[in-house]
């Protein structure tokens, strides 16, 4: 498949990582087309745990990758990625970022912790890393981009006349201390030194890859339910996460586009605020929680563990055009007897539904109509799935008509069933 694009097929944190991390091998280009250092991926390889915060997962495999246009990003974090994986004996060379993404800036850091602190009960929940004052900017026109880091004079009118109305904001709607404007210009100075050499003209790279049979990788970051005009707002991060979102996001026209693998844990977890009807109530939460590690990447919070949602599901198959699913972190659900499974709404007014409430009133108060599976009792290693398991994994392939072609059984990078 010359593109492949890799979506998460729920909140965030589905394990998607991995499976790029699996699919990458066979891969030239390796590209991020969203968001920022609000994502988080964790890979464990040969012992060692990488958590990526900008960095394509393809790093790894010492692949070409790409930071495309539609992300934002934090010089700083990308700076302490690189220095990590430099330590580590890898080599970055390969990185390519767009010089069209717009900058992560002091004071959209600084905006996103005082807004969310201001609204207290009502916050989205956000990871506080500048994300929507970086996008709300770039729609405002008022945003910094990555090639305007390497014009000093440019440069320094551009923070001077965002500096003119964020201090204000700061000051005086948030009660904190202003941004001083030599110092801030001289430290985005030094990042661009340090950033020089990875520009690069994305779009037009990976249409040349694409034009020379070569095989690429379009990770999205975060999930469907997170999307800016599709998911669950205002409970949703800033950018087009969904698969038609990696076109815009690179620069390239959805022709290009031949399959989207969509990425989905067994269960479903999320992080913020913001309905979530499959919740689970009780101690099993918990369980879930501890057995699966559910603790944020980027901010450490708890994560909420939720069972497998099949009408959330079947929207992201629908948003995405997901032509296979991966399912990961099946072996977390081992060890208990029964695991629902909703395979439909029952709306305010008593009636049911299989797909997702275009109104967000009915989608909050939206309860789950569980069907519920036999555990497996045993746990996930071999090469074969038990019977109860592979029963579970062929309910889901069935109720959404889509092909579940990867399973993840464990937390290494090897231990993923490849089906079909
Ligand atoms: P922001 O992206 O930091 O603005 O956060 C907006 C919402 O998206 C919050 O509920 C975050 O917890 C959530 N979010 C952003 N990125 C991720 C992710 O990678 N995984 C899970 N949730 C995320």
């Amino acid at each position: 498949m010359p593109a492949t694009v890799i979506v998460g097929a729920q909140w965030g944190d589905e394990g998607k990582g991995k499976i790029v991390d699996l699919l990458a091998q066979e891969s030239d280009l390796v590209c991020r087309y969203n968001g920022g250092p609000n994502a988080g991926h964790t890979i464990v390889a040969g012992g060692e745990t990488y958590k990526l915060r900008h960095m394509p997962s393809g790093i790894l495999w010492g692949k070409e990758c790409v930071i495309g246009a539609g992300c934002v990003v934090d010089p700083g974090v990308f700076i302490e990625e690189l220095d990590d994986f430099e330590r580590r004996g890898l080599s970055t060379k390969q990185v390519r970022l767009s010089g069209e993404a717009h900058v992560i800036m002091a004071w959209h850091l600084a905006i996103d912790q005082a807004s969310e602190r201001r609204l207290g009960k009502l916050q989205i929940g956000t990871t506080r890393r500048g994300i929507g004052p970086a996008y709300a900017d770039k729609a405002y026109r008022l945003g910094i981009r990555l090639q305007d880091l390497f014009d000093p004079k440019i440069l320094r009118q551009k923070i001077e006349v965002a500096l003119t109305e964020k201090n204000a904001w700061l000051e005086r709607l948030y009660g904190v201390e202003p941004i001083e404007l030599e110092e801030l210009a001289a430290q985005y100075e030094r990042y661009a030194r340090r950033l020089r050499p990875y520009l690069a003209d994305t779009s037009l790279l990976v249409d040349q890859a694409l034009r020379n049979g070569k095989r690429v990788l379009l990770e999205g970051a975060h999930g469907t339910l997170l999307d800016i005009d599709h998911g669950t707002y205002p409970f949703v991060t800033s950018s087009s996460t969904i698969a038609g979102g990696a076109c815009t996001g690179i620069g390239i026209g959805p022709t290009r586009i031949s399959a989207v693998v969509g990425v989905a844990k067994a269960y479903v977890t999320r992080v913020g605020e913001g309905p979530f009807p499959t919740e689970i109530e009780g101690p099993d939460q918990e369980r879930v929680r501890e057995l699966g590690g559910e603790f944020g990447t980027v901010t450490g919070r708890e994560r909420r563990c939720g069972w497998l949602d099949l009408v959330a599901l079947r929207y992201a198959v629908r948003l995405n055009g997901i032509t296979s699913i991966a399912l990961t972190k099946l072996d977390v659900l081992s060890s208990f007897d029964r695991l629902p499974i909703c395979i439909a709404y029952e709306l305010r007014d008593g009636t049911k539904t299989d797909e997702f409430p275009e109104h967000q009133s009915d989608f909050h108060a939206a309860r789950p109509v569980y069907e519920t599976l036999g555990g497996w009792g045993t746990e996930l290693d071999g090469d074969d799935l038990p019977a109860a398991a592979r029963r579970y994994v062929d309910f889901v392939e069935h109720q959404l008509d889509v092909e579940v072609s990867w399973v993840g059984t464990g937390a290494d990078r090897e231990q993923v069933l490849v089906r079909g």
